[in-house]
């Protein structure tokens, strides 16, 4: 059984989700705290799966309670709920929570978000590496596009268009900014996947707090590699957005799966890019080739760590609340035969666009997979299409890279 932990100052608003949940009293064991130092007490006796409390609190506001409950319990998913909507705050609680939910919350959303919260950690059953991500409160970005968008906000003349183009070349950039707009701060904007649209909605303001005075982004430091990984992944994880966005476009498809296909592309390595700045020690070698050398870097993954970089990146895009479609994307772009959609969707897309890209340029001296899913693509009708998908890489490949 799952546990999970309400925090607010009004007894009421603990009343009225009592209530509330009753029907879910055989899924989840649930407490109910007056305020931080109560949940910090009740933590200390029982260990806890979620917790989801309020911000402005009397004594211990929920912000504080979150960053000591991220250091103590790292484990378990911190999720804020709050009428509150002062900008500073709320990108500060960002930085500890996983979400956020606006009060008054309805019943659907509060059981959907908790559902995947308690679902994700059995998903990711390995205390170690759900140590490791559930602390990553945002992912470095590559060095120079860094750099260049730092240089560009600070120009008063810096316009909206300018910045959408370099932050959808950054992984780092991309994922955090779809966590922000996908979080109930910005209304009714869920499940956004386009990159475009994202950054139109928080807003050039908002971009500008985040990077030059809440400093949320940094450059990838380089000095904690020997090799250029940094950007081999990505080039290969820019080039399969583009080659994703290509064969959906040639394909026809709707505008909502060529959006997806691309963010989801631009995300589907997000994995890898959290192990490499975390564990680089042990990553950077098993990504050279230099131990269990010869097979596929996912399998390599399931050896050492226990579970593959695209469980490791669904896990935090899970955490953060990015659309499920995204989330299955990258979970399963090695193996997509393995869920159960069998639609033409980005799934799809990412799959073949990861397959093809690691065809012309493996990403490093150890390659993913190089193989297409071939039941997968039958059960699709699709498998006949490869070699038109792959003239659609050649020509992705021409344009630039970073
Ligand atoms: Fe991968
Ligand atoms: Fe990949």
């Amino acid at each position: 059984m799952k546990r999970v932990m309400f925090v607010d100052d009004e007894p009421n608003v603990l009343q009225g989700l009592q209530r509330m949940l009753r029907p879910k009293r055989e899924d989840w064991e649930m407490y109910f705290a007056k305020g931080g130092e109560e949940a910090l007490n009740l933590l200390q006796n029982a260990p806890i799966d979620v917790i989801i409390t309020d911000m402005r609190m009397p004594g211990m506001d929920g912000a504080t309670l979150l960053e000591k409950v991220s250091k103590l319990y790292p484990t378990v998913v911190r999720i804020v709920l709050s009428g509150y909507s002062d900008d500073v705050n709320i990108l500060r609680s960002v930085v500890n929570s996983h979400q956020f939910l606006a009060k008054p919350c309805d019943y659907d959303t509060l059981i959907a978000t908790l559902n995947r919260a308690t679902w994700l950690q059995d998903y990711l059953n390995n205390p170690f590496l759900q140590r490791l991500t559930s602390n990553t409160s945002s992912l470095p970005s590559h060095p120079s596009l860094y750099y260049e968008i730092v240089l560009m906000l600070e120009k008063p003349e810096c316009t909206i268009k300018q910045i959408v183009e370099k932050i959808s070349a950054d992984i780092g950039m991309s994922a955090k900014i779809l966590q922000l707009v996908n979080s109930a701060y910005f209304g009714n904007s869920k499940h956004i996947t386009s990159l475009v649209q994202a950054v139109n909605l928080i807003g050039l303001n908002t971009v500008k707090s985040l990077v030059l005075s809440l400093h949320v982004f940094s450059g990838f430091n380089n000095s904690k590699l020997k090799s250029n990984l940094i950007n081999n992944l990505w080039n290969h994880s820019l080039l399969t957005a583009k080659v994703a966005d290509r064969i959906a476009r040639m394909e026809q498809l709707d505008r909502k799966i060529i959006e997806e296909a691309y963010s989801a592309s631009l995300l589907h390595d997000v994995g890898m890019l959290i192990l490499l700045n975390n564990l680089p020690q042990e990553y950077e070698p098993l990504l050279m080739n230099q131990m269990l050398p010869d097979i596929p870097i996912e399998e390599a993954e399931e050896v050492f760590f226990g579970a593959s970089h695209a469980d490791v990146g669904a896990y935090l895009m899970g955490l953060w609340g990015l659309p499920e479609s995204m989330m299955q994307a990258i979970a399963y772009h090695h193996t997509p035969s393995r869920q159960n959609s069998r639609e033409f969707n980005g799934i799809a897309l990412v799959h073949a666009a990861n397959v093809l890209t690691n065809e012309a340029h493996p990403i490093m001296p150890r390659s993913e997979t190089v193989r297409f899913d071939e039941e997968y693509l039958d059960g699709l009708g699709l498998r006949g299409k490869t070699d038109e998908w792959r003239k659609e890489c050649r020509c992705a490949e021409q344009d630039e890279t970073i």
